[in-house]
């Protein structure tokens, strides 16, 4: 075992060879040896999908043919995702390392296989590299010492015990597009592994997740918007560990519940990072610090924010914006969809119905208020010459992407025919740049929303479709939707600045973000496609949920899901997107989504109104009052922030993170915390006024009417909250303080200007710690909810 070797241990191997029992049998038969394999730990030998696995098709590749006894299985018979019928024999040829020397970080060795497997192109001799970067964090590298292959152009920054990690459980496949290695898990809670429509918590009962950019309503068990090849692990006794796999190709994630891991990828090298911890918070740190801090959110990305599909003009919306006003609703930014534009055109607006969309900005600006716009990155190719500034200068600076013959590839969108820039080129962050600068005079936007970045296409491929070869019909194509690559986005053979789509699709979101983040304050983007490090240039939204009760509650799955993978700004679209709510989903909806890290109500076209003024007095007054829970905690949740920024902690935090020793918080996905003290415990079912939620250790004191707690020991800081966070800002700002049984609390508040880069790097900001010592004999019969002990006045340095 590659980690084994070289590194210290923890606590005893999970798994060996010698526990599956078949080490000693080897003299067998191929089908007593088979036999013995116990059925969790059979790993997939035939995982090509649409084909009904035979035993002559097993045997083919000298793999063992037993179909699995399991009721699942039968459910499924041809194994697809249950218990594999085909898998690996304890004999299956594997690499070795047939040299290995210490190098200053760890060690350098090959790897080497006689045998061919039954992909094309196997790459027979593998260099090894051991790293071990810092204690905590150890990174392995296998690469083809002959030939330089595709590496994920993101910049990364700058021993233990693997005993748990045995990668020997199954043979390590490392063919040109089939990369494959197979590791057991300590334990069967394993979350991350974005972006997945789940529990919080993923099955590990034969769940393939795939993990390829798309465009589709997130269902279960489909690839969505997003790429994240990242895993948090808990071990027994609280400890964890994180695993990242660097690669952006299409894959499969294979979770059985032996339990054990296969990474299945159809490119790229094998990078991998293993993060020790030990608690769960430490594996986050230390992710976070390789793929890159989050940023530090300008202020008003933390207000609410009102959008959707279907205003038909700037003045409905703007009615919209003064009717929240006169409710005296807290809103600090309003946002327009697609419909603003001109026949759907980036960088245009429609000047018949939109006429006033200048002096709604404007209006919003004399209000504090912000304004926010979408832009989708298909462009627009079918305008006549000399009418359509962004598609004519695309051309002539050559930012499209091209197809393999070299022409650029148009597919479809909302405009129709369009082109896609390539943002792997620093060309065409300069063309997106001056774009964006020539709109900005017209339209003084405030902040972008990125949206079908994955990149969506209404086609699959481009209008004269794909070539046909190995990369748009790989020898394995992963789970993708649409069970092609080129499904509703461009070929794979598509070539970029810096590689073929093939290998840069997932990348298109983080590269556009990249491009969009160019104001002079800190920007705002939202971004829907997202791969790691995305949290350093946006946030995001978990897509184009719907309005139903069962979104409400898997939308807190995607936000701590988010909130693992470094995007520590995420929200769903509140209300639901697609379809209508009814009022008292969307006022539940609103109660929850004032605990997103990012609040924003979205509605798709042609569904009736859901923002707070739609909907009667009392379901008003509740939304109100919601929101203004959220402001009045503005000072903790930028705090946090300030942490994730720095150090990468989670904002909206799962219970374990706080209580991993508490093995009943490991499958919460129903309650969450800001930070480490305030216990959020939302209604997620209809016709009730109560809620189930579980109390980890310690007091927790009712913070507010609604499920709101706020942990023994810690002091929060609030503020009197106002229509926007800027008029807020003037207000007073106070302590409350949860005493512990000792009488003590401590706290933080991290104030700066709320707007300027960097403030903490160039020490523009000020940072509190509050503490209570002693103060009084703890009566707990007797406690009060909360007691303030002091206000003051913001101070900005
Ligand atoms: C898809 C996005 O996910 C959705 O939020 C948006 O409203 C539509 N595109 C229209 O732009």
């Amino acid at each position: 075992s590659l980690l084994q070797s070289g590194t210290l241990m923890r606590k005893k191997s999970l798994i060996s060879t010698s526990q599956t029992g078949v080490n000693n049998t080897a003299a067998a038969s191929r089908r007593e040896v088979c036999t013995l394999i116990p059925e969790a730990w059979r790993f997939d030998c035939y995982p090509e999908r649409g084909v009904v696995v035979t035993k002559e098709l097993c045997e083919a590749r000298n793999c063992c043919f037993i179909p699995a006894s399991s009721p699942s299985s039968a459910a499924r018979p041809s194994g697809r995702n249950g218990i594999p019928w085909c898998f690996y024999p304890p004999d299956f040829p594997s690499y070795s390392l047939v040299s290995i020397n210490d190098t200053s970080l760890g060690q350098r060795g090959t790897l080497a296989k006689e045998v061919k497997t039954y992909y094309p192109a196997d790459i027979l001799t593998l260099e090894v590299e051991i790293r071990h970067e810092t204690d905590s964090r150890l990174r392995v590298r296998i690469t083809d010492p002959s030939n330089s292959r595709f590496e994920v152009p993101i910049s990364q920054c700058c021993t233990f015990d693997l005993s748990y990690l045995n990668s020997t459980v199954a043979p390590l496949f490392y063919a040109d597009q089939f990369l494959q290695f197979s590791t057991s898990l300590p334990s069967q809670f394993i979350y991350g592994l974005g972006e997945h429509r789940s529990t919080f918590l993923h099955d590990v009962h034969w769940n393939t997740l795939t993990m390829w950019a798309r465009d589709v309503p997130p269902m279960e068990q489909t690839n969505l918007y997003g790429a994240h090849p990242f895993y948090l692990a808990m071990e027994e006794g609280g400890n964890a560990h994180g695993f990242f796999l660097l690669n952006s190709n299409a894959m499969d994630v294979v979770l059985q519940p032996a339990p054990a891991l296969t990474w299945r990828t159809i490119g790229g090298i094998l990078d991998f990072y293993v993060f020790l911890g030990p608690d769960p918070g430490s594996v986050i740190e230390q992710y976070v610090e390789v793929v890159g801090y989050p940023a530090m959110p300008i202020y008003w990305a933390l207000g609410y924010h009102l959008c959707r599909w279907g205003y038909n003009t700037s003045d409905s919306a703007w009615e919209v914006v003064k009717n929240m006003r006169n409710y005296g609703i807290p809103q600090d930014v309003q946002w327009n969809d697609i419909d603003y534009m001109d026949q759907f055109m980036d960088f245009t607006y429609d000047s018949s119905k939109f006429a006033t969309l200048p002096d709604m900005v404007k209006d919003l600006h004399a209000h504090d208020q912000r304004y926010v716009m979408i832009l989708d990155p298909g462009i627009s190719s079918t305008q006549p010459e000399g009418t359509y500034w962004p598609f004519d200068e695309g051309l002539r600076r050559q930012v499209f992407i091209k197809d393999a013959e070299g022409r650029t590839l148009i597919g479809k969108v909302w405009p129709g025919l369009t082109a896609y820039p390539d943002f792997s080129d620093a060309v065409t962050h300069e063309w997106w740049y001056d774009n964006l600068k020539r709109f900005h005079e017209k339209v003084p936007f405030d902040g972008l929303w990125i949206d079908m970045n994955e990149p969506s296409n209404f086609l699959d491929g481009s209008t004269n479709g794909c070539p046909s070869d190995s990369l748009e019909n790989p020898p394995y194509t992963p789970g993708v939707l649409g069970g092609l690559l080129r499904a509703k986005t461009l070929c794979a053979t598509a070539q970029q600045k810096q590689s073929i789509h093939y290998n840069m699709h997932s990348l298109y979101g983080l590269m556009e973000a990249k491009a969009s983040r160019i104001v002079a304050k800190r920007p705002f983007v939202i971004s829907r496609s997202t791969f790691p490090s995305q949290g350093m240039y946006s946030g995001h939204w978990l897509g184009d949920n719907r309005s139903q009760w069962k979104d409400l509650y898997t939308s807190i799955a995607g936000m701590l899901t988010f909130n693992l993978l470094g995007i520590p700004l995420v929200g769903a679209d509140i209300c639901g997107f697609s379809e209508e709510p009814e009022e008292e989903l969307c006022v539940r909806w609103t109660q929850l989504g004032a605990f997103y890290p990012f609040t924003r109500n979205h509605n798709a076209i042609d569904m009736k109104p859901q923002d707070p003024t739609a909907f009667s007095p009392l379901a008003r007054t509740a939304m109100k009052q919601a929101l203004l829970l959220r402001y009045s905690l503005f000072p903790v949740l930028y705090t946090l922030f300030h942490h994730a920024h720095v150090h990468g902690h989670t904002v909206a935090r799962p219970l374990m993170f706080e209580f991993p020793k508490d093995v009943k918080t490991y499958g919460i996905d129903k309650q969450f915390l800001w930070g480490k003290s305030l216990l959020v415990t939302p209604v997620l079912d209809p016709g009730v006024d109560y809620v189930d939620g579980y109390f980890p250790e310690g007091l927790w004191y009712d913070y507010y009417t609604i499920n709101l707690h706020l942990r023994e020991g810690s002091v929060i800081p609030t503020q009197t909250p106002n229509l926007t966070l800027w008029v807020s800002s003037g207000q007073p700002l106070h302590l409350i303080s949860a005493l512990s049984d000792d009488g003590s609390a401590t706290g933080d508040l991290f104030w700066d200007d709320g707007e300027s880069i960097d403030t903490y790097e160039t020490n523009q900001y000020t940072y509190i710690i509050f503490s209570v010592a002693q103060v009084l004999t703890v009566d707990h019969e007797n406690l009060p909810s909360v007691s303030v002990v002091a206000s003051f006045q913001p101070c900005f340095v």
